[in-house]
């Protein structure tokens, strides 16, 4: 039985696996033609935090193979008053063939693992987002053709789920991958030591730097998440800090002039992106946004099937 709770869960292989599979259901379902690989077989998805994507693209995903979702909000679902991670696990696996999981602390999703008789996804922890990363160079390789010589720069705040699973992913590519964050909100040495193998292997440059300036020099991709993250209370001192980290055109003019931009959204247009830039031809964030249901019904094919 396999789970994905971070990008290290899957090997090279299995991640270009999943892009081809991604692919193929992406054109079955784009010709209208049936793929119900998943006939009869139910999804379990607990939410201790909102959605939007990842809430309906699992569940139109699901439904599109030919099974079924469950929306089970944690506060509906007696964990809401008590019951534990691990017995919670035990039942639902006892029902489900899959379980799907967007909680706060990362431990439930490693409790969800030790607990359940079937495979758990970690739909976003406060440590990583692989669905989102797999997703996003997914999207990248569909635009640009290719990883070899692309520089991919992340502006903003590094210290998150969707960063951290961003140069993971990087690394076991071997895809370039710079941060242009604040000192304060870099990422953290921890997620680097878990890198270290795939960076020294693949030989990608993984750098992290403070001047978003010379962090998209020379991008093929500039990449933002919210400078806020879902369960972060410092909101207004991050705000402020990370106000020079704006992705504006000032910025993208920096890059390469054919550079794309890319966003896991929800964005909050005004701070870490203009509205401008957003909209802009070169964006490709709501067609990021839908591979989301194409991944993910990759991955739940592979996991579930
Ligand atoms: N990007 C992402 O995970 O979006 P949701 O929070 O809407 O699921
Ligand atoms: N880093 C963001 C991603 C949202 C999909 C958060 O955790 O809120």
């Amino acid at each position: 039985m396999k789970h994905l709770t971070t990008i290290q869960d899957f090997t090279k292989e299995e991640i270009w696996q999943t892009f081809e599979l991604a692919k193929e259901l992406k054109e079955k379902q784009k010709r209208g033609e049936p793929h119900e690989l998943l006939r009869g077989k139910s999804l379990a998805m607990i939410f201790q935090k909102p959605s939007t994507r990842t809430r309906v693209s699992f569940e139109v995903g699901m439904t599109q193979l030919g099974g079924h979702a469950l929306y089970l909000s944690a506060s509906d679902l007696q964990l809401g008053r008590g019951e534990t991670i691990s017995d919670t696990a035990k039942v639902l696996s006892r029902y489900a063939n899959g379980i799907m999981a967007r909680v706060f602390n990362h431990q439930d999703i490693i409790d969800l693992c030790k607990n359940s008789t079937v495979p758990i996804i970690n739909g976003l922890s406060d440590k990583f987002h692989p669905c989102q990363a797999l997703t996003d160079l997914f999207t990248i390789w569909e635009h640009k053709k290719t990883f070899n010589n692309l520089t991919i720069a992340f502006i903003g705040d590094g210290d998150n789920n969707v960063t951290n699973s961003l140069l993971l992913l990087c690394a076991r590519l071997g895809v370039n991958f710079s941060a242009g964050c604040p000192k304060k909100y870099k990422i953290k040495q921890e997620i680097l030591d878990l890198a270290k193998e795939d960076i020294s292997r693949a030989n990608a440059k993984i750098e992290i730097l403070d001047n978003p300036k010379k962090v998209v020099k020379n991008a093929d991709i500039i990449y933002t998440d919210t400078w806020v993250s879902m369960g972060r209370e410092d909101s207004e001192e991050r705000i402020e800090n990370l106000k020079p980290y704006q992705v504006n055109k000032a910025l993208v003019a920096l890059a390469k002039p054919d550079v794309k931009i890319m966003h896991c959204l929800p964005a909050h247009r005004g701070q870490e992106i203009t509205d401008e830039v957003m909209d802009h031809q070169s964006s490709i964030i709501f067609d990021q946004a839908e591979n989301r249901l194409h991944i993910q019904k990759a991955i739940l094919v592979l996991l579930l099937k």
